[in-house]
């Protein structure tokens, strides 16, 4: 039961259904990508998500290296700037490195694709991306995750190390506040 003084969140992905997809994604990262590889959550949102994701990898056999990069393309508002900036960059040398990116939602692309040329630029040898959440008719670029967790509607989501103004990270499900509040 949520706490007094809460307010009423739509789940759309329960702790449940997200745990079971995730054992199924890990085990095709790895069927993909082998044991050995980087993964490079993009903080903040994807957060909780890949913290779930590297263990399911664990139990799906895989060793991974884990590195983060934090970007920021939102500003405290629920509508993309569509300016990409680093905030903090991974400290790895990804020259030669099979990466897995980890991001919370794939929506306009700009995020992601910024990601994938910065790594590609500097010389990794595979780039791919794992979204938990795919809002696949909002793209303003072109691309696709390699891995996509669950459609999304076109709803501003929350829960799940997603945030409003960074409230509702802590959520353990995926939602919305029904009237967009
Ligand atoms: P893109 O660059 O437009 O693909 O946006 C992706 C980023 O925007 C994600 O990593 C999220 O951090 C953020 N984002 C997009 N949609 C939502 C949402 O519904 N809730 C919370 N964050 C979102
Ligand atoms: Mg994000």
């Amino acid at each position: 039961m949520p706490g007094a003084g809460q307010p009423h969140i739509e789940v759309l992905f329960s702790a449940a259904e997200i745990a079971d997809r995730l054992k199924v994604m890990a085990k095709t990262i790895v069927d993909d990508l082998g044991t050995d590889f980087l993964v490079v959550p993009i903080l903040k949102g994807s957060f909780i998500f890949a913290a779930d994701l590297v263990r399911a990898l664990h139990f799906a056999g895989a060793n991974p290296r884990v590195d983060f990069l934090s970007l920021a393309s939102y500003g405290e508002g629920t509508v993309s700037s569509g300016q990409v900036t680093v905030l903090r960059d991974v400290e790895s040398d990804v020259a030669g490195e099979r990466v897995l990116l980890v991001d919370d939602i794939l929506e306009s692309g700009r995020t992601l694709s910024f990601a994938k040329e910065l790594l590609a630029a500097r010389g990794a040898a595979q780039v791919a991306a794992s979204v938990l959440l795919d809002k696949k008719h909002k793209r303003a670029v072109p691309l696709q995750a390699e891995y996509a967790g669950f459609d999304c509607p076109d709803a501003f989501v929350i829960g799940y190390g997603m945030d409003l103004a960074h409230a509702y990270r802590a959520l353990p499900f995926i939602g919305y506040l029904p009237d967009g509040a």
